[in-house]
């Protein structure tokens, strides 16, 4: 199951693959992983805060609703842990990912300068 994700990650972040390995550390970490054919999500829910690590679909499944889906069951567990607020952290120029994001109603509440080799970072978050 973790190499699956990890080939999905690949194919995802292609300038920044994680190992199975990587997968495997996150868990033991406390990370949640939902994972389908097409798709992955790691989150992490501390107290009554919970924050998207990683989540991505596999090119050839995109725009299908499986982001969406995925954010959905992240949102719903995390909330059931006692998470009242989720948060991420997307670069400015991901347009896909921010459309997402706004799609599924979160808003943005703080940037991180140059954070990705130079590029702005925005902190987002949404009401649990
Ligand atoms: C961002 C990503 C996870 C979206 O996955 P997805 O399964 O295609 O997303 P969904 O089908 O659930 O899209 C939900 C909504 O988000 C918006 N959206 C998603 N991709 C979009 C795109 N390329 N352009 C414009 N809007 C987009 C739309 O509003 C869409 O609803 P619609 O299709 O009914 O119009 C996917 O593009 C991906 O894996 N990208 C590479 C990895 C990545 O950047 N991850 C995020 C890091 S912060």
């Amino acid at each position: 199951m973790l190499n699956k994700i990890a080939t999905l990650h690949a194919l995802c972040f292609p300038r920044n693959p994680w190992s199975a390995d990587e997968f495997a550390n996150l868990k033991n970490q406390g990370c949640e992983i939902i994972a389908s054919q097409n798709g992955f999500i790691v989150y992490r829910t501390t107290i009554d805060e919970s924050e998207i690590i990683t989540i991505g679909v596999a090119p050839d499944a995109r725009r299908g609703g499986v982001a969406s889906a995925m954010l959905a069951l992240a949102e719903r567990d995390a909330k059931s842990h006692g998470a009242k607020k989720m948060f991420l952290e997307v670069e400015i120029t991901n347009a896909p990912a921010r459309a997402l994001y706004e799609s599924a109603g979160y808003t943005a509440v703080g940037t991180r300068p140059k954070y990705y080799n130079g590029i702005d970072g925005i902190i987002m978050s949404k009401d649990l």
